[in-house]
């Protein structure tokens, strides 16, 4: 159940009933413990639009509003502001229902999650751990509400690099490079390329013969991409995330929608020539379709040469999922420098009706991650991290922690535990940190055990476990109902009502680090309820009572990581 929208729809239906009109009680959790739960801010705004003086109108909503049942004390303070604290029988009330920790939405909807992403020329490093952990996560929580999500892994299998990559691979013959080193095995290709205009050339036939279809060149082609697949596979594999083979859906896998593309833009008048490539001018409003100096900026579709564009993809990959997919929503994440590519694609695609009508298409962007020195995050030696050699230090790290922390676990717990640590806190940090902003990768920051990292979740998640293990408690056998009475109990049990909520706002909102940070605080309110309430050595209905909220705590972290895709352990 929504917490905060029950306490919202109450005050509204108070509202409607004052004004006569429908207005937003804007409810949101208290900034202050003495303040409450909630507050709501929307009295004031009201009040200035009905004239009406905002105190007074705050009086009346709080007389006519139905909080009985709900709240045990309301109050108006400063100019109109309702502050709420929510009774201790109804936070009981809901935490002893049985069922589920979280109630599916009434309105399902099919969404489409574009993420991860990469080209496969290349092996994976660390510019798409951003995409595939944030994607990952929003595909879980998504799902986790009762959406049907599609993945759809738009891997660059079609560029011109192709042509070099597998004449390179013909030449040598051998696909053990390749299988060991796909980043050196395209460097290699690479020297040879620039080395000798002879290879060149075949290196360009060979993707000329490749787009128009040759059934040699395609084999090849396909070889090379198998094996760039399979890196990628043992990289999601790693990082435990949901992407599998299936959710594949090449850039290639248009090719042949991409002259219909260009002939149904043709078909409505919205090509243009510009210096023999065809392309399409959105007026917009404002200047988002301009350029610096205010020149319009054309969406090219096809080269002069007739060659097709990332653009055209794009657009042939909306039209898929309006409509073979069938998709209400379309989530895209990649870095915040595609924006302006994103917002011409969505415009384009409106107007040539390659979308659904209602389709929301949505470009969730996300920041650069940099070093410690505020540059580009790279090597000593300045190339770029790959992801399998990032993964392997950090559960080396770990895996340090674990040694000193808990040197009496023998080493395959030992190892086993820093796995989850280790590729816990790389991804964590990602999470943690809103999206929109560049992120600094920190060894130190992500693997300490303080503060909103994910070594200090799990610990804390531990910690509730190693009660149960000292009590010899069987926790999926507790009985005795939940009473909340100590105010550390009353603000742990508000936390973990919240869990609904949080979920809801990241679903909509597209932002992972707002489910961290409620993680971050249901952890800090257990501690202070751990520290203030005795659990094992008080009287038995408070023991019982107490250890429910231990058990309900421990159950919202796990499912709370396990969203985010990250793994518990049951010591550590
Ligand atoms: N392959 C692209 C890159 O590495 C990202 C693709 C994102 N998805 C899309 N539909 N354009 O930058």
């Amino acid at each position: 159940m929504n917490l905060r929208n029950l306490v919202a729809e109450r005050l509204e239906a108070a509202l409607e009933a004052s004004l006569g009109e429908p207005a937003s009680a804007i409810v949101q959790p208290a900034s202050k413990r003495e303040f409450g739960d909630y507050q709501a801010n929307g009295v004031m705004g009201a009040a200035k639009r009905s004239r009406r003086n905002p105190r007074e109108l705050a009086e009346t909503v709080l007389k006519q509003a139905d909080l009985l049942d709900v709240a045990e004390k309301t109050e108006i303070a400063g100019p109109g502001f309702i502050n709420i604290t929510l009774s201790e029988d109804f936070l009981a009330g809901l935490l002893n229902r049985s069922g589920a920790l979280l109630t599916p939405t009434s309105k399902p909807e099919t969404i489409v999650i574009d993420y991860s992403s990469p080209n496969l020329a290349k092996e994976m490093h660390v510019g798409h751990l951003r995409s595939t952990i944030i994607g990952d996560a929003m595909a879980r929580v998504l799902t986790a509400l009762g959406h049907r999500v599609i993945r759809q892994n738009h891997v660059g299998d079609w560029g011109t690099q192709f042509g070099m990559l597998i004449t390179y691979l013909n030449e040598t013959g051998s696909d053990s490079d390749l299988l060991a080193d796909l980043e050196s095995f395209y460097r290699q290709a690479k020297a040879r390329f620039d080395a000798d205009p002879e290879f060149a050339e075949r290196s360009r036939q060979s993707v000329v013969s490749l787009q128009a279809g040759d059934p040699e060149i395609r084999t090849q082609w396909r070889r090379f991409i198998d094996i760039s697949l399979s890196h990628c596979q043992n990289t999601y594999e790693r990082l435990g995330v949901l992407l599998t083979p299936d959710d594949v859906q090449a850039e290639s896998a248009y090719n042949d929608d991409l002259p219909q593309v260009v002939s149904d833009l043709e078909a409505q008048g919205l090509l243009r020539d510009s210096e023999g490539a065809r392309c399409v001018f959105l007026d917009g409003s404002a200047n988002e379709f301009k350029g610096k100096g205010g020149e319009p900026l054309p969406v090219i579709v096809q080269k002069s040469d007739g060659g097709y564009l990332y653009a055209t993809t794009d657009l042939a990959a909306v039209r898929h999922r309006a409509r073979v997919l069938k998709a209400d929503r379309v989530i895209y994440l990649t870095d915040a420098r595609q924006a302006l590519h994103f917002r011409q694609i969505f415009a384009v695609a409106e107007k040539a009706g390659f979308s659904r009508p209602q389709m929301r298409l949505e470009h969730h962007p996300f920041g650069a991650m940099l070093g410690k020195d505020g540059k580009p995050f790279k090597t000593r030696a300045g190339s770029v991290v790959k992801l399998t050699e990032l993964l392997d230090e950090a559960q080396a790290r770990a895996l340090d922690i674990v040694n000193a922390k808990s040197p009496e676990l023998d080493e395959t717990q030992r190892r086993e535990i820093a796995r989850v640590i280790g590729i816990g806190a790389v991804k964590y940090a990602d999470l943690s940190k809103n999206r929109t902003s560049d992120y600094v990768f920190d060894w130190d920051q992500m693997l300490a055990l303080e503060g909103n990292t994910a070594p200090y979740l799990l610990y804390a998640y531990t910690r509730i476990k190693s009660i149960f293990r000292r009590g010899e408690i069987d926790e999926t056998k507790l009985d005795m109902p939940v009473s909340v009475a100590d105010p550390a109990e009353h603000a742990l049990a508000v936390q973990l009502l919240r869990f609904q909520e949080t979920l809801e706002q990241v679903a909509e909102e597209g932002f992972p680090h707002f489910l961290c940070a409620f993680l971050f605080d249901l952890a800090t309110q257990f501690m202070r309820f751990y520290e203030a309430c005795p659990i094992l050595s008080a009287d038995s209905h408070s023991r019982g009572s107490r250890l429910q909220l231990c058990r309900h705590t421990a159950d919202t972290l796990k499912a709370g990581l396990g969203l985010l895709g990250i793994e518990t352990v049951e010591r550590m």
